[in-house]
């Protein structure tokens, strides 16, 4: 007997745990959602070690950004009495479940994921990475995965494959929704703004979300401006197009209400708010964080509840998938 599906709606997200930190990208683009959307979903969230392998990371690192990935979720208000939170690695189905999808994945289809295109070519790993992505969503049969923009094409060959699995074999996957991200949640490195901040490039363009408050004001004070003098949104401006974004989500208010509030102040007046409010936004993460990764056995106990809750949902999708591939039930 299945258990009884909930009647909310199920939200999946995953976080790699490759830095030493969250940058402020992954908290605008992905975490807060996440820490927004647990009264109302049955929301699974998890630390995906198995895609972190794919850049390399000395094995003792892996392990302990692991563990202070979830000390960071919990910092910034994912609450694993509401969600699930585990990792990926401890419940194997994904990977069994990646390389059932992988057989119905296109070379062509996979090599046109600008990932691998942009991080010119690698290994087989990073190469079949969006099919582990689109196995860690199907598998708990999500409505809604609230990711970054730059994860909006996974989210759609996810789709596809999904479309692909139940018109070959019945019915089987929910499709997730389309990528919902909002306008703008898109940020950008702090020292060059066409491209997006990541954990990846770090030096001063990246905040951290554990940086401390010197370290945040130097990297905001020093962004990249453009040309002019006034603090508005515009293709023209995207170095304050972006520090604009930062501002309405530290502060709740709308892009358009703070250029009104600062027409005719110079840019010096406007990092230096956007510093502050970063610095205050943060503040209270970093002393949680660092009360939290004291006490590394119950981030363990942690991850062994999410665990088991999470294997219970895998092991019901995977029995079916098995099934109706046509893998042959071992005897029990
Ligand atoms: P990762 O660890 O690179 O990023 C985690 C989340 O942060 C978002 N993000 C950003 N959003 C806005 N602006 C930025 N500059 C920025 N940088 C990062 C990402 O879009 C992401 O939502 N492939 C995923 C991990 C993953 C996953 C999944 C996610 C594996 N399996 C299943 C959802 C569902 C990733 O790159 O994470």
């Amino acid at each position: 007997m299945s258990a009884p599906r909930s009647a909310r709606s199920r939200v999946l997200s995953g976080i790699r745990p490759t830095g030493d930190s969250f940058q402020l990208g992954n908290y605008v683009g992905a975490v807060r959602h996440w820490a927004a959307m647990q009264d109302e979903n049955d929301c699974y969230f998890f630390l995906a070690d198995l895609h972190a392998l794919t850049e390399a990371p000395e094995p003792d690192k892996l392990r302990e950004r692991t563990r202070n990935a979830v000390a960071q979720l919990l910092a910034l208000g994912v609450d694993p009495q509401r969600s699930t939170v585990f990792a990926q690695s401890h419940v194997a189905e994904h990977a069994e479940l990646g390389w059932i999808l992988g057989c119905l994945t296109g070379f062509g289809e996979a090599s046109r994921m600008t990932q691998f295109k942009e991080k010119g070519g690698g290994t087989v790993g990073l190469f079949t990475y969006p099919v582990l992505q689109a196995a860690d969503i199907l598998m708990y049969q999500a409505d809604s995965v609230p990711i970054g923009e730059d994860q909006r094409q996974h989210l759609e060959l996810t789709r596809d494959l999904a479309q692909r699995f139940n018109a070959r074999y019945g019915d089987t996957f929910t499709l997730p929704g389309a990528y919902a991200g909002r306008a703008g949640e898109r940020i950008k490195d702090l020292q060059d703004p066409t491209r997006k901040m990541s954990k990846s490039i770090g030096g001063n363009g990246t905040v951290w979300v554990l940086d401390e408050p010197k370290a945040i004001t130097k990297k905001v004070k020093s962004a990249v401006t453009d040309a002019g003098r006034e603090v508005r949104a515009g293709e023209d401006k995207p170095g304050i197009t972006n520090l604009l974004t930062i501002l309405a989500v530290c502060t709740g208010k709308a892009v358009p209400e703070l250029e009104e509030a600062y027409d005719g102040k110079g840019y010096g007046d406007f990092k230096g708010d956007v510093a502050e409010a970063v610095v205050e936004l943060f503040a209270p993460v970093r002393a949680r964080y660092a009360e939290l990764v004291a006490d590394p056995a119950e981030l363990d106990r942690v991850l062994a509840t999410g665990a088991e809750r999470a294997r219970a949902v895998a092991l019901e999708t995977m029995t079916a998938v098995r099934e109706r591939v046509g893998l042959l039930a071992p005897r029990s």
